[in-house]
């Protein structure tokens, strides 16, 4: 797994500074902390916008303040988590800029980077283990959008 991650790393220069935004609730805070020094170690920047505990809290606190990063060009992608990943997905996709994608398997995760060019991948905390989830996140962050055709849905998305 972590091959695939270590070639997409070792290929760019630029990859080695890409800003990585991600947020939970409290269902994602123990996945989030699993996640964050395993993108640092994997060369990424991460910038951490909570929840900074398991206490009880409310995705969109979090995922509203990622998803404005995103946007704004800050981080180049976002990870999204909560307990069913839906909330923070529902939350993040009110943003226009933002296409933030359910992944639960590596095979999502690939096709809604390359027909999707999903920003922000949302991931379900409940739902899938740590290694599950590094898995996904290593797809996502190492497949590129394949344009052409995709390309004129995308511009569709937005609501005017
Ligand atoms: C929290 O209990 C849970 O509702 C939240 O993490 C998320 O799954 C909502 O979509």
């Amino acid at each position: 797994m972590l091959a695939s991650f270590g070639l997409f790393l070792s290929e760019t220069k630029e990859t080695m500074s890409t800003t990585i935004g991600i947020a939970s609730d409290h269902a994602g805070f123990e996945l989030k902390r699993e996640l964050i020094p395993w993108l640092e170690k994997n060369g990424y920047t991460v910038k951490d916008f909570g929840a900074n505990s398991s206490e009880r809290s409310d995705y969109p606190d979090f995922g509203h303040p990622l998803a404005t990063a995103v946007e704004k060009g800050e981080c180049r992608f976002g990870v999204g988590i909560c307990g069913t990943g839906i909330g923070i997905s529902i939350t993040m996709n009110k943003h226009q800029g933002i296409r933030a994608a359910l992944c639960w398997e590596p095979e999502i995760a690939r096709l809604t980077r390359a027909h999707n060019d999903a920003n922000v991948l949302s991931l379900p905390a409940r739902f899938i283990s740590t290694d599950e989830a590094k898995k996904i996140v290593d797809t996502f962050l190492s497949t590129s959008f394949d344009g052409g055709r995709h390309a004129e849905r995308i511009r569709k998305i937005p609501v005017k």
